[in-house]
């Protein structure tokens, strides 16, 4: 007997959480929504059953629950996420609360699995999600040297509202997501600024790509800027490798990895898109060059969907991972 949770089931994770679970047949006996109090009441239309999402509360936490899917913002798991925790069950969260406390496995299954040290498991940042998957191969055959990060984030990233921000600014309202507007405009900034000039979303990209592929010490470095682009991240990797590589050996060893799809026909306008990634689980990788700048480096861009792959896929695919690892 599977009971299941989806916590944040009325935001866009959560949405696209439960489309995941219907569209991969994960099986659960008993399905229970939350939401804050805002949506409690709501009816969910799920597999030809209606659902009333019930507000998340301290007793409710207690409710005999095998697996919590959380993405209710990191206070919101600050809070639930240890209780759900203390009753037994495990819980795969989207927020950045829990990614960097040390007994916190971060995963994603492309590229490593869950230790189980504690029953929370943390889902990384949706923008290093589609890095990391490039780089393991990468990794693994050449040894990575430094990564260098520019990213082209979508409004989605930031919830309802981003959403809200772009389509609204279009008639000028104000921004609410954004200190600025983002419609007709390119910022960079996401998240809060720290004392060290970086945002904690460059922040995070570093510190979660060093935990995800196991090297503490790999140099990193991340600016991260939001587009006025509905869904889908694009991510520019400047990529120095340990071990000498050709652009051909690069795409040949992407061609052949079944965890990325290489799209890299400049001759004919053929590069990675967001607009092609939106609504799809892959991972896109192209426009693959060699940085003569620098030895041993390369340019990669990649795109994909930062509410699948970024988010709710990856989170769906650990709690596969799980109960494969678990043997249900
Ligand atoms: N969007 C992305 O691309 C992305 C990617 C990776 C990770 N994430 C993370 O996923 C989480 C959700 O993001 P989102 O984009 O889905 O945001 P969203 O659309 O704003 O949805 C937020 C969800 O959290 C619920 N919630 C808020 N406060 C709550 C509380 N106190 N108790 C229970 N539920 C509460 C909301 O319920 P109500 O309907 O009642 O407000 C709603 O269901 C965030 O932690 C975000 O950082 C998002």
């Amino acid at each position: 007997m599977v009971k299941l949770v989806v916590a944040g089931a009325t935001g866009l994770v959560g949405s696209k959480i439960l489309e995941t679970i219907d569209r991969k047949g994960i099986p659960f006996d008993e399905l229970v929504l939350f939401s804050s109090k805002r949506s409690a009441g709501q009816e969910i239309e799920f597999q030809g059953q209606t659902y009333t999402v019930q507000e998340l509360t301290e007793a409710a936490t207690d409710g005999d629950f095998d697996y919590v899917l959380m993405s209710a913002g990191g206070e919101t798991s600050k809070r639930f996420a240890p209780l759900f925790e203390q009753h037994g069950a495990i819980i795969i969260d989207n927020s950045s609360q829990w990614r960097m406390t040390e007994d916190v496995d971060l995963v994603v299954p492309e590229v490593n699995a869950p230790k189980f040290t504690r029953g929370i498991i943390a889902n990384p940042n949706c923008s290093t999600i589609q890095s990391v998957v490039p780089l393991k191969p990468l990794q693994d055959k050449y040894g990575l040297k430094r990564v260098a990060y520019t990213t082209y984030q979508a409004v989605s990233g930031s919830g309802m509202q981003g959403k809200k921000d772009l389509a609204d600014g279009a008639h000028g309202a104000e921004p609410k997501a954004y200190p600025h507007p983002i419609y007709n405009n390119v910022l960079p900034h996401i998240d809060v600024f720290l004392d060290n000039g970086y945002t904690k979303e460059e922040q995070k990209m570093i510190d979660e790509t060093r935990k995800i592929l196991n090297e503490p010490t790999l140099n990193v470095t991340a600016t991260c800027v939001r587009v006025p682009v509905q869904d889908s991240h694009s991510v520019h990797i400047n990529v120095t490798l340990d071990q000498p590589a050709t652009v051909e050996e690069i795409q040949a060893l992407f061609d052949a990895d079944p965890r990325v799809v290489l799209v890299d026909n400049p001759a004919n306008n053929e590069y990675p898109l967001a607009i092609h990634s939106t609504g799809r689980d892959e991972v896109f990788v192209g426009r693959i060059r060699k940085d003569d700048s620098l030895d041993n480096t390369f340019h990669l861009w990649v795109t994909s969907d930062n509410l699948l792959k970024g988010a709710a896929l990856n989170a769906v695919q650990v709690l596969e991972q799980v109960l494969e690892l678990k043997g249900e």
